[in-house]
């Protein structure tokens, strides 16, 4: 099977197509064929080991000391699968369903396997497979964020900052789907879109600071990394939360702290993959409740392209590679 190669940490070049064995499914694994993927931060953070702040070491020491452990990245999928391991009684060949591999990686090809009870789920029909494919790395860090530490309850104001990348299309839509009053805070070129997901105000962080705009909000859901409790704190409300879903270590050790003196919270982290809530977002997704956003797309052979694409830092939504016709 053809898969795309990253062959050492580095600029999009360093990923490459190349052939490699296609995988056999173990006992309790499928295999799936993949329609689509997608290239996010993720991807882009671990091939250019551009690793938040104060996380270096760490990462290089769980994900590969001089070049990605894992060589095939990719942390999310959609597709139908080939054939199933003898102890397999969830799934079919031929299901349609959405992967989601997260840090384990290894989408960026045109076969991967997964265990029955891994971060898969069922795709709906009536979603398509690109669509299918955007719908995990986003949505699953802004379930987590909003409803773990977040605590997002109806009627409560919400901002999002970077509200028209992946987490942030995400972050938006569930807080509407919740209940809440949202923010969003990206260019303005981007309004149009972010007011279709249910924004409903929106801030061009290019001519405007929602830092100093005088508003306050319950809870901040900062997905760029620019907004710490120092500069957020006095928009947030009491008892309001600030969930720093793109920050560094120096913040995160601080966290507790500025909560314990504050009274309001401010928390980071990193989200879990749970075949539930990826279960919840396709449902939301079938419902229309939740509406992926794919901003471009790339096709498998032009997958570096997609890398350079994801890494200014300024696309829309999820980019997807397709495979299909690989
Ligand atoms: N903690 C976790 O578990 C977890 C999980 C997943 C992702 N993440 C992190 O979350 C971050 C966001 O991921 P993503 O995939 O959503 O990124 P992304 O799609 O690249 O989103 C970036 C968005 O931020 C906007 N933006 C850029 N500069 C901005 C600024 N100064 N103010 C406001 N908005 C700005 C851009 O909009 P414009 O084009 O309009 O500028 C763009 O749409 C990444 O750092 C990723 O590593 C964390």
């Amino acid at each position: 099977m053809l898969a795309a190669i990253c062959t050492a940490y580095g600029a999009p070049d360093v990923v490459q197509l190349r052939e490699v064995e296609t995988p056999v499914p173990k006992d309790k694994d499928v295999l799936i064929r993949i329609h689509a993927t997608t290239v996010s931060s993720g991807d882009c953070r671990l091939r250019g080991a551009n690793f938040p702040i104060g996380f270096g070491v760490m990462a290089r020491l769980v994900f590969g000391a001089s070049r990605p452990r894992q060589p095939i990245l990719g942390t999310e999928c959609s597709g139908v699968i080939e054939a199933v391991g003898p102890g397999v009684t969830r799934y079919h060949p031929g299901d349609a369903v959405i992967a989601f591999a997260g840090a384990g990686f290894g989408c960026h090809t045109q076969y991967r396997t997964m265990r029955e009870d891994g971060t898969l789920t069922a795709k709906p029909a009536g979603l398509g497979f690109e669509d299918a494919a955007a719908i995990a790395f986003g949505g699953t860090t802004a379930l987590h964020f909003l409803r773990g530490p977040g605590r997002l309850k109806q009627g409560e104001r919400l901002l999002v900052n970077g509200a028209s990348g992946c987490v942030g299309v995400a972050a938006l839509q569930l807080a509407k789907h919740f209940g809440a009053h949202a923010t969003a805070v990206c260019s303005g070129a981007k309004s149009e879109l972010v007011r279709s997901l249910g924004a409903d105000a929106v801030i061009d962080y290019r001519s405007a600071d929602f830092a100093t705009s005088g508003e306050r909000w319950d809870v901040i859901f900062d997905t760029v990394g620019n907004a710490p409790f120092a500069r957020t704190r006095n928009v947030l409300n009491e008892n309001g939360r600030l969930l720093l879903v793109a920050s560094g270590l120096p913040d995160l050790l601080r966290a507790p702290f500025q909560s314990m003196m504050s009274g309001r919270k401010v928390a980071g982290g990193t989200a879990p993959e749970r075949a539930e809530d990826l279960a919840l977002l396709a449902k939301l997704a079938e419902s229309g409740a939740v509406r992926p956003v794919v901003g471009s797309t790339y096709p498998f052979a032009r997958i570096a392209d997609a890398h350079t694409h994801v890494e200014t830092g300024h696309k829309t939504g999820s980019v997807v590679v397709t495979l299909a016709e690989t």
